[in-house]
């Protein structure tokens, strides 16, 4: 199926690892310009980069204005940069949420905001990454959760908001997919081996991990006119996790 991406120029926030990585691999193959914004650097360096500290909106505005400067439009835009950072209920603060709030949730709006009236112009999409944790909570992880719950939230919030514009907004929904940053999480774990196995274990589909390519292509399909008439839609790429029946 020909996504008729080709040449658009489509934003990536955390686009140097990961599931960003993966969406970026996926827009290269259907020919696009993905613009990766992210403070890591990605390791092919022939990619569009511009180094950009996200919880500064600031330099959000600057990647917006820099990337309208060099490519002359924004035809879509991913958020996805974000890191559960196991901000606790319990044993959590203030000031750790409102940070986990910056660095998972905030952005998002910012920069969706900043990219709107390029968007606009060319009726490009927007897709927003977000995590189950929102629907299914995981435990120690309040602002997380809470973020993603905004993200969900945002989502239905814009699409209504921007149906008036023809732009259409949707979320791809992740379980559990092995990242960088899952690693991390894992390895924190009392026994990240034998938790491996057991995670595995309970997902429905094969009982392995969600690749981030499988969601790579959600994402590039949701950006595409292929899907032209969804929108508002929480779409779970997780091989059945949250919703299929637990004693399975
Ligand atoms: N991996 C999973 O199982 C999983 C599950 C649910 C949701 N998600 C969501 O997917 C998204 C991507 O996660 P991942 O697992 O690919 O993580 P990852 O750590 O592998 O990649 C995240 C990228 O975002 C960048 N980033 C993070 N904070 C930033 C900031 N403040 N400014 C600029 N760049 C920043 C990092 O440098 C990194 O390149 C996250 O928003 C996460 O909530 C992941």
């Amino acid at each position: 199926m020909d996504l008729k991406l080709n040449n658009k120029v489509i934003i990536v926030s955390g686009g140097s690892s990961g599931i960003g990585e993966g969406i970026v691999n996926s827009l290269l193959e259907e020919g696009a310009i993905p613009v990766i914004i992210d403070i890591a650097e990605p390791k092919n360096k022939d990619l569009c980069f511009v180094f950009t500290e996200l919880v500064n909106p600031n330099a959000c505005q600057n990647a917006i204005n820099a990337i309208v400067a060099k490519h002359g439009r924004i035809d879509g835009l991913v958020n996805n940069a974000g890191f559960n950072d196991t901000v606790n209920f319990e044993n959590g603060n203030y000031e750790a949420f409102m940070k986990s709030l910056q660095t998972n949730l905030v952005h998002y709006y910012v920069l969706a905001h900043f990219a709107l009236p390029h968007l606009i112009k060319s009726k490009g999409n927007i897709v927003n990454v977000s995590s189950k944790t929102a629907e299914t909570g995981q435990g120690g992880t309040s602002a997380y959760a809470a973020a993603n719950g905004g993200r969900n939230a945002l989502t239905r919030e814009w699409a209504v908001e921007l149906l008036k514009y023809g732009i259409r907004v949707n979320s791809v929904i992740v379980a559990e997919c092995f990242t960088p940053m899952y690693e991390k999480w894992i390895q924190k774990q009392e026994n990240p081996s034998e938790k491996l196995k057991s995670i595995q274990s309970k997902i429905p589909l094969g009982q392995r991990f969600t690749t981030p390519k499988e969601i790579a292509q959600t994402v590039s399909f949701l950006l595409s006119e292929v899907s032209s008439h969804t929108t508002g839609q929480l779409v779970h790429v997780d091989g059945g996790y949250v919703h299929l029946d637990r004693a399975l």
